[in-house]
């Protein structure tokens, strides 16, 4: 039998990410194009959908030049609930307004005002927050009606990248409940919430379950990227839930951690598990499933600020050393990752970050470490809400950039204080894309079973108890500060 091969592509937030694997999950190519995040307000993050078509034709071309194996099949990844409009001639109206953009508090109040928070839980899984896409589609709808009134098609990032390569609007079941349009229960839109937004049901994607097909290369695509016109394309998953199946995340007791640009902690469950007080987010997942996911904003982010403002002539590596030199705890040394707001188990749109504590020992080295020192209690504290729900962790799996740091994974298990554990591939959303695409070109008859052969993790790290003792002294400082600041925070943003 002639070897198969599937394409993975992640369209994530600094980059897209395109990966060619054979059937057994070994990685044969990949490519990668980053482009810019357009910041016009503080807040706002905002980035062109043309931007990821063209690194999904640059990646695509590059990984398939010269190859001649048989792509059978390719999945979608991307980053989740940003918003793209399409008008009747299928052009984009305006810049894509990105999940960590945090512009819509008003908004978020407006539909909790008319549906209700426990009626907004009950139908979409949570409740509204700046990050999804319907108070998205409200803040246009308020500001811009012009382009409200033009916009014919609602889509996700890498939906957009699907209509470009299939001509298919088309959304997944996890994508399709981070919208906020969606009954979580039913996966069908909600008349309720779709008539509280304004907008018709006619200009929502058609939502699939993720590894079914839901379309095929056309011929102008197939010119465009390398890709034979034919192959067959899945519904695919927003990135978190295709890192779950590329990081072997399929059952309930499993659980994951990532680091990208934002840093989540993903728990599957066996149905909707919803907090009304918001201090996680409630999801459908990439396997017919559900899933629990707390998140931080500014993860990667942070690590991505920190080195273009004070470190630009530092690779990671340099700054992952200098920050392994600095002791446990930064010399007392603590940073908030508010970045982009937060939204959990805080939801403040208003939260900015802090370096508190500083004094003149401090070296931008500290700083460096005490920005891996926060990002990693801010998603414990996420662990920490999941687990108050009586969700129990045994080990988490580490994924996304920040995984490829010795010193965060390990930094992770000693906050976390359960062992962690990376994973031989370390393009976990793309991995995870690729399996869909299998599972939807019939090489795998479900997702675990892809996940289960194409997945390899490597030996789990174990904390060091005396590391977390002084990480726990540390966090509980960690989390006396937001609710010291909190009213600061809004007055700053009222200046
Ligand atoms: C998840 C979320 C982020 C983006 C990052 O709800 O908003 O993790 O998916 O790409």
């Amino acid at each position: 039998m002639s070897m198969k091969y599937l394409i993975g592509i992640d369209i994530g937030t600094s980059a897209t990410k395109s990966a060619l694997f054979d059937t057994e999950g070994n990685l044969i190519r990949s490519a990668s194009a980053e482009y810019p995040m357009m910041q016009p307000e503080i807040g706002w993050a905002e980035e062109n959908p043309e931007d990821f078509w063209r690194a999904t034709c640059k990646t695509l071309r590059e990984i398939t030049d010269g190859f001649d194996g048989e792509i059978v099949g390719i999945g979608l990844s991307g980053q989740m609930h940003s918003l793209v409009m399409l008008d009747e001639r299928d052009e984009v109206i305006r810049p894509a307004i990105l999940w960590c953009d945090q512009r819509t508090a008003k908004e978020c109040e407006e539909l909790t005002a008319i549906i209700g928070n426990d009626e907004l839980v009950r139908i979409s899984g949570n409740t509204a927050m700046p990050a999804f896409t319907a108070s998205k589609l409200m803040w246009v709808r308020n500001n811009e009606p012009e382009n409200f009134k033009r916009c014919k098609h609602v889509l996700l990032a890498k939906d957009y990248v699907r209509f470009k390569l299939t001509g298919e609007y088309v959304i997944d079941v996890s994508d399709a409940s981070g919208m906020q349009l969606m009954d979580i229960k039913t996966k069908k839109y909600s008349k309720e919430l779709s008539d509280a937004v304004g907008i018709d049901e006619k200009c929502l994607p058609r939502i699939m379950e993720s590894y079914e097909v839901s379309g095929r290369v056309t011929d102008e695509a197939a010119a465009l990227t390398g890709v034979k016109a034919g192959t067959v394309v899945a519904a695919g998953a927003g990135d978190n839930a295709a890192a779950a199946v590329g990081t072997g995340v399929v059952s309930v007791g499993d659980a994951f951690t990532t680091i990208g640009t934002s840093g989540v902690v993903f728990i599957p469950t066996e149905s909707p598990i919803c907090d009304r007080d918001g201090r996680f987010n409630c999801f459908c997942d990439a396997t017919g499933s559900w899933h629990v996911l707390g998140i931080t904003q500014a993860a990667g982010l942070s690590m991505n600020w920190f080195r273009s403002s004070f470190a630009k002539n530092l690779s990671y590596r340099e700054i992952d050393e200098g920050a392994a030199a600095v002791p446990v705890g930064s010399e007392k040394l603590v940073y908030l990752p508010y970045l982009m707001g937060e939204r959990t188990p805080i939801l403040d749109s208003s939260a900015r970050g802090v370096f508190f504590g500083l004094s003149a020992v401090h070296t931008s080295a500290h700083l460096a470490r005490a920005v891996m020192e926060g990002v990693s209690y801010s998603l414990y504290s996420c662990l920490e809400a999941i687990s108050a729900s009586g969700i129990e962790i045994k080990e988490m799996s580490l994924c996304g950039g920040g995984a490829k740091s010795p010193l965060w994974h390990g930094m992770l298990s000693d906050v976390y204080g359960i062992p962690v554990k990376t994973m031989i591939s370390t393009e976990s959303a793309s991995l995870g894309a690729a399996i869909l695409g299998g599972c939807a070109a019939g090489v795998y008859s479900s997702v675990a079973e892809g996940s289960e052969i194409c997945v390899r993790a490597n030996v789990p790290l174990t904390p060091n108890a005396e590391n977390h003792e002084k990480y726990m002294k540390l966090y509980s400082i960690y989390k006396e500060l937001y609710p010291v600041l909190k009213d600061s925070f809004r007055e700053l943003n009222n200046i």
